[in-house]
C-alpha cells in the first residue's frame, strides 16, 4: 500500500506525469527532457529524481549520458504502465510533447545516419563476401520457437539488427556493446513502433552487466572474430544462461581474407568448430553447429549450445539439426 501511495504521489503532478509518459515511450536524456518539456534543467532534474525514488522510471548511464526510461518491474500489473495508458491520446498538451519527441528522434536519426554514410562502404564490402544477411536472419529465427525465449541477450547488438529481427518471438530483449555510436545507432532503429520491449546497454562482454542465470538465450551475432578472448566471452554468456538456456553463435568459418584483419579489425579469420567445441565444454555447454551458409568467400556458419542437462537441449538440437537438412 505505502510503495502504491508513494508511486501515485509521484505521478500526480503534471509535470512528472509528461515525464513519465515521455520515458515510456523512449529512453531519453535530462537534456532532451528540458528540450519537450520547455522547462529548466534544475526543475527537470528535480521531478526526474523523485519519478526514480519512487521506482516509476530507472536511470542508467552511458558514458558521459544518463538516461531515463519506464521502469520494469517483476510479473504482474505495473502502476507506471497502468498510469501512462490512462493519459488521454488527444489531450493538447501530450500531442505537444509526442511532436517535440518525434523532433528528437529525427535528430537522431540524423546523426546515426551521419555516422552510417561514412562507415557502410566498408560493411558493404564485407557483406559482398557472403550469403545474404536475410538468409541468415531467417536461419536464426528458425532456431528458436515462437514462446520458448522470454528474455533475450545480443551481445555486441551494433546496430541492433538481431534484436529487430527476433523481436517478435521474445518478450524482452537487450542488446549490449561497447561503442557508443553502435548504440545511439541502434536504438534509433529500436525506436520504432513494436519494438519497446528491445532496449541497448553500454556494456562490455567480458563482464555482462546481468546476473547469474537471467537470460533465455544469448547470442553473439558476427562478434567473436573481434574478440581478444573468445572463451572468456563464451564463459561469461554462460554465466547469465538460464540452467535450460541456449547460447547462438553466429560467425564465419575459418578462412583465409587477411584482409578482414588488416583493414577490418577482426582479430581471427573465424571459428573453426572445434574450437568452439571446446570453449563450450569449459563453460559447460554442449554446441553442435546448427546450419552452415556457404558463400563466396565466406561460410557463415550457426552453432547452437546448451546445457547438456537442459530440457532443451533435445528440443534444439532436433531443430537444429532441421534447419541443417533444410
Ligand atoms: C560486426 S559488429 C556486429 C553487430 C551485430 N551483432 C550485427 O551482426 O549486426 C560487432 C559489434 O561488436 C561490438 N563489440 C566489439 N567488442 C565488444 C565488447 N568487448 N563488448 C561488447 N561489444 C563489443 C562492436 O562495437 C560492434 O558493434
Amino acid at each position: 500500500m505505502d510503495q502504491l501511495l508513494a508511486g501515485l504521489r509521484a505521478a500526480g503532478e503534471p509535470t512528472r506525469l509528461r515525464l513519465l509518459t515521455l520515458c515510456a515511450r523512449a529512453e531519453l536524456t535530462v537534456t532532451e527532457l528540458t528540450q519537450i518539456l520547455r522547462q529548466s534543467q534544475p526543475r527537470v532534474s528535480r521531478h526526474l529524481k523523485l519519478l526514480v525514488e519512487a521506482g516509476l522510471l530507472s536511470r542508467f548511464r552511458e558514458g558521459q549520458w544518463a538516461f531515463y526510461r519506464i521502469a520494469n518491474g517483476s510479473d504482474g500489473p505495473q502502476l507506471n504502465r497502468a498510469i501512462v495508458d490512462l493519459v488521454p491520446e488527444n489531450d493538447p498538451m501530450y500531442l505537444r510533447d509526442l511532436e517535440r519527441l518525434e523532433e528528437i528522434k529525427e535528430a537522431r536519426a540524423e546523426a546515426a545516419a551521419a555516422y552510417f554514410r561514412e562507415n557502410a562502404p566498408r560493411w558493404d564490402e564485407i557483406r559482398s563476401m557472403y550469403v545474404p544477411e536475410a538468409e541468415v536472419e531467417a536461419c536464426v529465427r528458425d532456431l528458436i520457437a515462437d514462446g520458448e525465449v522470454a528474455d533475450l541477450l545480443d551481445i555486441g547488438t551494433g546496430t541492433g539488427r538481431i534484436l529487430e529481427v527476433m523481436a517478435s518471438q521474445i518478450r524482452s530483449g537487450v542488446g549490449i556493446d561497447l561503442s557508443h555510436e553502435m548504440l545511439a545507432v541502434a536504438r534509433v532503429n529500436l525506436g520504432k513502433p513494436g519494438l519497446e520491449h528491445c532496449q541497448v546497454r553500454h556494456g562490455d562482454m567480458y563482464e555482462l552487466p546481468f546476473g547469474d542465470a537471467s537470460q533465455d538465450a544469448v547470442i553473439f551475432h558476427q562478434v567473436l572474430h573481434y574478440a581478444e578472448e573468445p572463451e572468456a566471452a563464451i564463459t561469461e554468456a554462460a554465466r547469465v544462461l538460464r540452467p535450460d538456456g541456449s547460447l547462438i553463435v553466429i560467425d564465419f568459418a575459418p578462412h583465409k581474407q587477411r584482409v578482414l584483419i588488416e583493414e577490418h579489425a577482426h582479430h581471427r579469420l573465424g571459428l573453426a568448430d572445434e574450437e568452439l567445441a571446446a570453449w563450450c565444454e569449459n563453460a559447460d555447454l554442449k554446441s553442435s553447429l546448427a546450419q552452415e551458409l556457404k558463400g563466396d568467400p565466406l561460410t557463415v556458419n550457426i552453432w547452437l549450445a546448451s546445457r547438456e542437462s537442459s530440457n532443451l537441449t533435445s528440443s534444439n538440437s532436433e531443430r537444429a539439426s532441421t534447419v541443417a537438412a533444410n
